[in-house]
């Protein structure tokens, strides 16, 4: 099991990665908190893979466990499911000496952070990360949110893990299509903070699973991530360069309706068309642009936008249907592992670029009538 700090003054926690390392990593962590009680959220897809899993680990060793189960899905990342976490703390009494466990990937990362923020002003909380993308991003750096039809993510809050167990037998169960999803938010922080990690990444590959490989790319993708939630916590400036692809990718999700693709497929696609926009602005040279699509495309869905025009697509990036503002803050890159923050950037310049992108890439990104 190897070990990460995150040196966060006044809210330092541990981020411990193996392979069947749950039982012990968990274990520790709640015997320091030595909590009244713990309250476990999940969904019902990991409940079926792993039938009462903090339960059975905590109950032998004097601790009592509820376990909320919500339904599984993106399109459940709303306030009314946010809701039915509430009403399962009040009826189980939990109070400020609980602590929160969060098991399953990032919706219920997010959610369940969310809670353990707002309820009775902040509990404890324990992230058990259970997908790709959870361990090598949303679980680490206290981004907590649910989604407003409107906008990804818009309702939510920073509230630090004060633990994360990171088990890499998960990974056996989940889909092919999720892993690949997660593997796009692992590549992001290669290219945008660590040239060295891209290169870690080419060389292996991600199915058959190799646990090896896979504890040293979680392990240095959490690295990269809390490296600069130490520097930026509540994103001031450089903790936005993790946002990476996000623009285009909270886009296509908030667009083609939540779940339609997945969260990390859409982001692979944001993070190809950023590195397009920077190449096509001259910002990065063409070889390494050549080095980016022939990495990223091959793993891409193809994702459809119907009727997307510029006047939709501006008030999406804005997230407001009658704001004013022309432009919006970019993610680009400069080469592979170093980015940064294009300030106002034209909407018109990017919808123009957007355009462009589509047409070089019609199998991968396509504007729709239907
Ligand atoms: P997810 O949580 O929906 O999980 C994907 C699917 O895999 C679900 O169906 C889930 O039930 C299933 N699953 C989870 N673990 C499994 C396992 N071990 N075996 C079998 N099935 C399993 O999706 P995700 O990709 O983990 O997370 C996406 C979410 O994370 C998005 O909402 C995104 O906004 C958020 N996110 C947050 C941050 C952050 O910093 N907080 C960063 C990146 C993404
Ligand atoms: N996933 C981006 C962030 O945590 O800042």
């Amino acid at each position: 099991m190897r070990t990460l700090p995150v040196e966060l003054p006044g809210s330092e926690y541990k981020i411990e990665i193996g392979a069947g390392n749950l039982r012990d990593s968990l274990l520790s962590a709640i015997r320091q908190f030595d909590p009244e009680r713990v309250v476990t959220v999940t969904n019902s897809t990991l409940e079926q893979f792993y039938p009462a899993q903090i339960k059975k680990l905590l109950e032998p060793e004097g601790y009592q466990n509820d376990t909320c189960i919500l339904p599984d899905g993106e399109e459940y990342k709303n306030l009314e499911t946010l809701q039915r976490i509430y009403d399962f703390l009040m009826e189980k009494k939990a109070n400020r000496g609980t602590v929160m466990v969060a098991f399953g990937g990032g919706v219920i990362g997010d959610m369940a952070g969310f809670a353990a923020a707002t309820f009775m002003r902040g509990i404890k909380m324990i992230q058990v990360p259970t997908t790709l993308l959870a361990q090598v991003d949303s679980s680490v750096g206290g981004k907590t949110a649910v989604n407003h039809p409107l906008g990804k993510n818009t309702i939510g809050a920073f509230k630090q893990p004060n633990h994360v167990s990171i088990d890499l037998e998960f990974l056996k169960t989940l889909p092919s299509r999720e892993l690949q999803a997660g593997y796009f938010e692992l590549a992001k922080h290669g290219l945008t903070h660590d040239r060295e990690l891209l290169d870690f990444l080419q060389e292996g590959k991600l199915e058959p699973l190799d646990l090896d490989f896979l504890e040293e790319a979680v392990f240095r993708s959490c690295r990269v991530k809390a490296r600069i939630v130490e520097q930026d916590e509540t994103e001031a400036g450089l903790r936005a360069t993790l946002n990476f692809g996000h623009t285009l990718g909270h886009l296509i999700e908030t667009h083609c309706g939540y779940g339609t693709y997945l969260h990390g497929e859409a982001v692979g696609t944001g993070m190809l068309f950023a590195a397009f926009l920077s190449k096509q602005e001259q910002l990065l040279d063409p070889s390494s642009w050549e080095t980016i699509r022939e990495f990223l495309e091959p793993k891409l869905r193809s994702v459809s936008l119907p009727q997307l025009d510029y006047d939709l697509f501006s008030s999406l990036l804005l997230h407001d249907k009658k704001a004013s503002r022309e432009a919006v803050n970019f993610i680009l890159l400069r080469e592979i592992g170093s980015c940064f923050i294009q300030k106002e950037m034209p909407l018109d310049l990017i919808w123009k670029h957007f355009t462009g992108f589509c047409k070089e890439f019609p199998n991968l990104c396509q504007l729709t009538t239907d």
